[in-house]
């Protein structure tokens, strides 16, 4: 049993921004489920969004992300996150993180995306992710007050039930969580808990986000008791590499932001115009639609992503990674198209949090993608979603640290008890779920929905519910079989959600209901 005044659940730029904001006053244990660079972080591709172009305005910025999420944003959480964003990247600037300048080399070079009316992000050529994680990373690793610790997976967080004088007070006092080195569950108490552990995009069968992003943060604050708002909102990116081997490669939006064309494989044809006025500009839910649609209408594999309009020196300095990745894949993007298709990339539902974090279990927040803060709406604006991290990471530990004396120390808690386990002996099962849920989340929960496919989904997660059930009864938990459980919670968390809103709205397109309500309004479970 360990003990930490705070526990931070994800070592991403949520986790780690909170981690490193309370570390000058407490002790801080922060685990990842495997090594602590492996989140969504480390991928990100395009960089971050804040009002730094001159012309722009905090409340450009506003609209922009109002108009993306299709209204059902909460202004002023999305004020707070824009009037952030200045100060977030000035501290990500002295942790060290070497954004690109521009050309006069006296300010940072800013990029455009999809959705965005001005030049707004700041980047790291088309690495930023790694940049940030490496500097946070770094930075946690010479504080005396943080401990990281990787290869620990949580399992379910500590309420009042689990202590030893029982408690149906909701409080969370810490975790229950497998170390893979010593194959033991352990029990980690703390007076907070901040749940920063990503999304849930594996739930999907194609997705840019990494192997861990199975919604296990969702899941365990779900079973805590905690309210769970817009899970419907799964953010398809339209461009993710069509390749048969490499089958998660993002191309960053970035490369439409200069320019990059979309076009007909067959044909040539450039096709965005006819979806909407903001060609590849527009937001994404639009483009991936548009490209569904090109691709079932015609029968295609995929559609072609086209910069190479531009000169060889400008693609090669913007997209090095890009570049490097294809050409080993045997594409030359200074020469010709990149084969593209759109997989699933962003979740923008998840824990319920207001505006300092806060969940509804006392003594546990949540920041970054694991929640719903009210930033995204029904569909998140390009680059918003670090930005978020870095300013509810931070909230979140200020919030923590002007409370401290509100939070009350953790009781004694039962650990694990596995008198009535035993090993499993059919793993088999484990992996046959998995592949299951993603295969028809895929091709029933996509970018395009219908209520009888809803309800097929609804139809095997309730069967697959039950099985997992009584596996994770009978036998130890395995880190397959952790994620398998969290898996199962959140792709009902979707369906349920998907199934309740009787409206087109942002990422959520239905052709039962093809119309937006006049009312925008959350969806929220509520356990
Ligand atoms: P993550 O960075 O995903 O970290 C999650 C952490 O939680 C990890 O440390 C993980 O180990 C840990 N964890 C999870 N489950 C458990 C468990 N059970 N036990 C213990 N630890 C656990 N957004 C932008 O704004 N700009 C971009 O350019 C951009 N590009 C992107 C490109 C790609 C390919 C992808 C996939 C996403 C991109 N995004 C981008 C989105 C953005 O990267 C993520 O939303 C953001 O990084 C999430 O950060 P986070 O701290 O919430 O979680
Ligand atoms: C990208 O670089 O296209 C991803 C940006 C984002 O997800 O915000």
């Amino acid at each position: 049993m360990s003990n930490f005044d705070v526990l931070v659940i994800g070592s991403g730029a949520a986790g780690l921004t909170a981690a490193l904001t309370l570390a000058p006053s407490y002790r801080i244990g922060v685990i990842a489920k495997g090594k602590l660079s492996e989140g969504a972080t480390g991928w990100a591709q395009g960089g971050i969004a804040a009002v730094l172009e001159e012309g722009d305005s905090f409340d450009a910025h506003i609209s922009d992300t109002m108009i993306a999420g299709a209204g059902l944003n909460n202004r002023a959480i999305v004020e707070h996150v824009v009037g952030g964003a200045p100060a977030a990247i000035a501290r990500l600037a002295e942790l060290g993180v070497p954004f690109n300048l521009d050309d006069d080399g006296d300010g940072w070079h800013l990029t455009r995306e999809g959705g965005h009316s001005h030049r707004r992000i700041v980047h790291v050529a088309d690495a930023t992710g790694r940049a940030i994680q490496q500097a946070l990373e770094k930075a946690a690793m010479a504080h005396n007050n943080i401990a990281l610790v990787s290869d620990m997976v949580a399992i379910d967080l500590v309420t009042g039930r689990h202590a030893e004088e029982f408690s149906t007070s909701g409080a969370v006092h810490g975790l229950y969580a497998y170390n893979r080195a010593t194959r033991r569950v352990e029990t980690i108490r703390a007076r907070a808990t901040i749940l920063a552990t990503g999304g849930a995009g594996r739930a999907y069968l194609y997705s840019t986000a990494p192997r861990g992003a199975t919604g296990d943060g969702i899941a365990m604050a779900w079973r805590a008791g905690c309210r769970i708002s817009n899970m419907e909102f799964m953010q398809f990116h339209p461009t993710c590499l069509y390749n048969l081997t490499v089958k998660n490669f993002l191309i960053t939006e970035a490369v439409r932001g200069e320019g990059g064309i979309l076009k007909h494989p067959v044909t040539g044809h450039r096709f965005m115009p006819d979806y909407d006025h903001r060609a590849e500009l527009a937001p994404r839910d639009i483009v991936a639609r548009a490209i569904d649609s090109e691709i079932k209408r015609d029968g295609l594999d995929f559609v072609h992503l086209d910069i190479s309009h531009r000169e060889p020196e400008f693609v090669k300095a913007h997209y090095p990674n890009i570049y490097e990745k294809l050409i080993g894949l045997g594409v030359d993007i200074t020469k010709e198209p990149i084969p593209v298709v759109p997989a699933q990339h962003y979740t923008c539902g998840g824990v319920l949090v207001d505006i300092d974090g806060r969940t509804d279990a006392p003594g546990l927040y949540a920041a970054g993608e694991v929640t719903q803060s009210g930033l995204h709406g029904a569909n998140r604006l390009a680059s918003n979603s670090l930005l978020e991290c870095l300013v509810f990471g931070e909230g979140a530990a200020r919030h923590i640290m002007a409370h401290w004396t509100e939070l009350p120390a953790p009781p004694p808690v039962r650990a694990w008890d596995e008198s009535r386990v035993t090993d499993s002996d059919e793993e088999v099962v484990v992996q046959q779920c998995w592949g299951e849920i993603r295969r028809f989340m895929w091709n029933f929960v996509g970018i395009v929905r219908t209520t009888k496919r809803l309800e097929r989904a609804k139809h095997r997660i309730d069967l697959l519910r039950q099985e997992v059930a009584d596996y994770y009864k009978h036998f130890r938990v395995t880190p397959d079989l952790i994620e398998l459980r969290n898996l199962v919670e959140v792709a009902d968390l979707i369906i349920r959600s998907a199934l309740s809103r009787h409206e087109s709205r942002g990422l959520h397109y239905t052709l039962d209901y093809p119309e937006m309500a006049a009312d925008a309004v959350d969806t929220v479970l509520v356990p």
